[in-house]
């Protein structure tokens, strides 16, 4: 059967995460899923197995704590097959705002008077802020502006920003406000024609299908697990040959013990076990959807990105389309999705009401959203949107429904 001919099963999908049958959340469409989503029960099962029976300091000799030091490692590996990377690439900390924090910090040795850094206007504060705070070392921040007409970062303007002043250039792979997918794997291309690093931020696309970290030629990238249906940890992705010469964040003595020495304090335990459960969950899902079984576990990621994708695109669409041609309603970013062109973070104002208003709204209609401006103030203010008040955001995974969508239409329709 062709690729085309499979849709995803949505039944089985929301059988998968106990939030639907919960008594508190099954009562709600829940549509902040760019915040953080919801989890499978093999993550939660992972999560209780680790704190029921191997709640020990990892890596000693004994049973409970080789169990659990082998599960920490097993989740390490499963996550690098599935971007396509090696496991000593992978850095798993608390949040990705930490991981930027870290790494622009084990980083800035390269940098001397005078070199670059270019941040865009369009990226959450997580991949700006510390890129920016080099400034102290004499360092030139410029940034990439999106163009205010469509929200859009332009590769033609970035091009003009390069020289070989550049070190780093940071950008979002998918903006948490605009949700257009940047093409980072050209992007990197340019950026690497100038000797530069580039530095993804994958927060907001990662939930919708996981990258091929190789394939985008990133030098490092990162995103929030607790966004793609884990526990609230951050995975940070770096070439090995680059991991080597950053600078140790961790103790003295553990100089050399790369990727280690790029956590300050070491990850979650247990929260990093369950993410086995993370993998088990897509594993799962290849398995009730495709007959092949002699697969790479990357593999299995990217045919199970495309169905995932194919029933985003399904039922984002009309949202889209009912958005954009409401004549009081101002949707950001592009107005369909068409070859995964967008993500389906959806966010607008309203011209006759406050964002907080219609939020507000919403809820009391059960659907679980907010307004914000979501810590991407400086895309908000260069759009000229009031960055208290922000913008509603309504945003979907692959587990919400076209009767989700419908509701949610309704409701706007109400307000
Ligand atoms: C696009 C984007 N980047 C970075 C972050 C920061 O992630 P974390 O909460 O893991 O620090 C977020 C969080 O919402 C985000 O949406």
């Amino acid at each position: 059967m062709s690729l085309n001919n499979i849709t995803l099963d949505i039944e089985y999908v929301k059988a998968q995460f106990p939030a639907f049958t919960d008594p508190l959340s099954s009562k709600w469409t829940f549509m902040e899923n760019a915040g953080g989503s919801y989890v499978p029960h093999n993550v939660i099962n992972h999560l209780n197995n680790f704190m029921t029976s191997t709640k020990v300091q990892p890596y000693a000799d004994f049973d409970m704590s080789k169990i659990a030091g082998q599960n920490m490692d097993k989740a390490t590996k499963l996550f690098a097959d599935m971007i396509n990377a090696q496991k000593d690439e992978i850095i798993v900390s608390g949040s990705t705002t930490m991981n930027m924090y870290v790494l622009s910090n084990a980083i800035k040795h390269i940098l001397k008077p005078g070199d670059e850094v270019i941040v865009t206007n369009q990226d959450h504060e997580a991949n700006i802020g510390s890129w920016r705070r080099l400034a102290s070392l004499g360092v030139t921040i410029k940034e990439w502006k999106l163009n205010p007409k469509n929200a859009e970062l332009e590769i033609d303007d970035l091009k003009k920003l390069l020289s070989n002043k550049t070190k780093i250039v940071s950008v979002t792979h998918c903006s948490n406000i605009v949700g257009s997918i940047n093409n980072l794997k050209l992007i990197a291309k340019i950026v690497h024609e100038f000797g530069a690093y580039i530095v993804g931020d994958g927060v907001s696309y990662a939930p919708h299908g996981f990258p091929n970290v190789k394939d985008l030629d990133v030098d490092f990238y990162a995103f929030s697990l607790y966004k793609t249906y884990g526990p609230h940890l951050g995975l940070l992705y770096g070439k090995k040959e680059i991991l080597d010469n950053l600078t140790n964040q961790n103790h003295e003595f553990l100089e050399g013990d790369v990727p280690y020495t790029l956590n300050p304090g070491g990850p979650n335990h247990e929260e990093l076990a369950s993410l086995v459960g993370i993998y088990e969950y897509f594993d799962n899902l290849y398995k009730h959807h495709f007959s092949e079984r002699k697969v790479s576990t990357r593999e299995k990621i990217n045919q199970i990105n495309e169905i995932i994708s194919n029933h985003e695109e399904k039922i984002a669409n009309p949202l889209l389309e009912f958005i954009n041609s409401h004549k009081n309603i101002k949707l950001i970013g592009k107005n369909k999705i068409e070859n995964r062109n967008r993500a389906p973070t959806i966010a607008f104002t309203f011209n006759n009401k406050s964002s907080k208003t219609v939020a507000q709204e919403l809820v009391n209609q059960g659907i679980a959203t907010r307004n914000d401006n979501f810590y991407a103030w400086r895309c908000l203010k260069a759009l000229g949107i009031d960055t208290e008040d922000g913008v509603i955001r309504t945003s979907l995974v692959h587990y919400n429904s076209q009767d989700d969508v419908t509701k949610l239409i309704n409701a706007l329709k109400n307000i």
